[in-house]
């Protein structure tokens, strides 16, 4: 047949070989790499080594799978890859690999099975480019859209309640009738609240981008963060005739703080008023299991789409003009929410079976101990003080000072068992001697702030001697407050600020 090329000759076919050897070898713009049927490395070009950072002798004979991050090991990811290439033929993934040096980058990987002309699975060939600038200038075009949207959003809804505001102001001034006047007041401070809200939400998400909101953490009844949101929104709930319930199954105790706990189940329960329409039932219900505490607020509102319940917590997320609505916020709420919750070592997830049929959300946060009486979990600012002191009569008046203000307190007369009561009790707050017997304060500071449980205790120093060194010293081994004897609960309140705050 004169139009098919001459069959190579054996001698002809060896350059060419050589020639495809490296052209793989040299192409520096992917790296291109084959593995054996199990996955292991058996070649590398260069542009293996430019994008993933190991030379050829590093990494054959090893398995591809350190390429992949943590979590997507822990997936079996690499193994599915395998997989679904040998049933395909090809396998084509995005997603992040890791270099080396343990730097990440976003990669584009073709993989294809290699078989023999017997159909046996001989191995794979990998061919991955490194598209983390690509990755980079598309995420930085959703973000600068994305941004522009929550300004416009932000503008609108910040200007809503002002419309309200200057209108009201408006009937005030011309108004004669003392009614009249006093309804327009009450429109301003409903408005007001509103944007108050508004602009807290907005200045929490910064401080939370910027990772600069931190708790003050204390012993919390859960009630009690549960009671002051309820107050925070019965107006709120009230003016739409909404019905709510609240049960206690348990007396959950956790540690956080009552101030953020409590604008996290604000947030829920201005969202079930906000989303059911008027006339609806709120139910909020409270629970522990083992070590877990458990609240639940579920409404019988608009509820959400399957879609959405996923980007529910997102920042900037809100179901476009949903409702008409009148009180509008910024979609932060969920978001400032749910990194409180983390902030507490919690979680908190929604559900909803759908629109139309209501929402409920789970907040659980770690049980710190079960109150078996209701009424205690009304007194917020009880704290647990460990006093340590081998002057048996300082510590017990000190405690018996701290128990007068409604404290919680035990006592350690030397380091040693300072340390082992702490770490037992974790308390809020250690008042610490520095004179002691066995070791001295500052040899205990530094052992009670080695102890990653105890990392949010506040440390005081109580000394005989106010002596801007012994002060220096202080602080530097781990102390948060330094004070001179003789302490008075004034001077905790004032220099201590867990004791000032409720
Ligand atoms: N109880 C609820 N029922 C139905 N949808 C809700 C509920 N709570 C929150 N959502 C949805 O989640 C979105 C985000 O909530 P949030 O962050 O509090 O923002 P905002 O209250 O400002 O709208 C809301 O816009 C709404 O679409
Ligand atoms: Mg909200």
């Amino acid at each position: 047949m004169p139009d098919e090329p001459p069959p190579l000759r054996s001698a002809d076919r060896a350059p060419r070989a050589e020639l495809f050897r490296l052209l793989v070898e040299q192409v520096r713009d992917y790296a291109i790499f084959g593995l054996d049927d199990r996955g292991i490395v058996v070649s590398w070009n260069s542009g293996a080594e430019r994008i993933k950072g190991y030379r050829a002798d590093e990494i054959i004979g090893h398995h591809f799978s350190r390429f992949y991050p943590e979590e997507a090991i822990r997936a079996g990811w690499p193994q599915t890859e395998l997989e679904r290439a040998t049933e395909d033929g090809r396998f084509e993934d995005e997603g992040w690999r890791v270099r080396k040096d343990g730097t990440r980058f976003w990669a584009h990987v073709v993989i294809t099975a290699l078989r023999d002309e017997d159909g046996t699975l001989r191995g794979f060939a990998k061919v991955t480019r490194d598209l983390t600038e690509e990755k980079r200038a598309a995420q930085l075009e959703t973000d600068v859209r994305v941004v522009g949207e929550f300004v416009a959003m932000l503008g609108h809804e910040l200007r809503n309640p002002l419309a309200p505001i200057r209108n009201a102001i408006d009937v005030a001034k011309r108004a004669d009738d003392p009614q009249r006047t006093r309804w327009a007041l009450e429109v301003v401070e409903r408005q007001s609240a509103h944007l108050t809200r508004l602009v807290d939400d907005l200045l929490d998400i910064g401080r939370i981008t910027r990772g600069q909101l931190s708790l003050s953490r204390r012993r919390v009844p859960l009630r009690y963060a549960i009671e002051s949101a309820v107050e925070a929104t019965r107006a709120n709930i009230e003016r739409h005739r909404h019905q709510l319930t609240v049960t206690y199954r348990a007396h959950p105790r956790v540690r956080g703080d009552s101030v953020r706990l409590t604008q996290v189940f604000t947030n829920l329960l201005d969202n079930a008023c906000k989303y059911t329409p008027d006339g609806g039932h709120i139910d909020v219900e409270v629970s522990a299991e083992e070590d877990t505490a458990r609240v639940v607020v579920s409404d019988t509102g608009v509820g959400v789409s399957p879609e959405r319940l996923a980007h529910l917590f997102d920042v900037f997320t809100q179901e476009r003009r949903s409702l008409a609505r009148s009180e509008g916020g910024l979609g932060l709420g969920l978001a400032v929410a749910r990194h409180l919750v983390e902030l507490h070592g919690g979680d908190i997830v929604a559900e909803s079976p759908g629109p139309g049929c209501g929402s409920t959300f789970r907040v659980t946060l770690p049980l710190l101990e079960l109150l078996a009486d209701d009424t205690e979990g009304l007194r917020p600012s009880v704290l647990s003080a460990l006093v340590i002191d081998d002057n048996r009569d300082a510590a017990e008046m000190l405690a018996a000072l701290l128990e007068a203000h409604g404290h919680e307190t035990s006592l350690a007369f030397d380091g040693r068992e300072g340390v082992r009561l702490a770490a037992r009790e974790q308390p809020d707050v250690i008042l610490l001697d520095i004179g002691l017997p066995d070791m001295d304060g500052y040899q205990v500071a530094r052992r009670l702030r080695s102890d990653p449980a105890l990392r949010g205790v506040v440390l005081v120093a109580v000394t005989g001697y106010g002596a801007e060194e012994d002060r220096r010293r202080a602080l530097e081994s781990g102390f948060d407050v330094h004070l001179s004897k003789p302490i008075d609960y004034a001077t905790l309140q004032r220099r201590v600020p867990i004791f000032a705050s409720p």
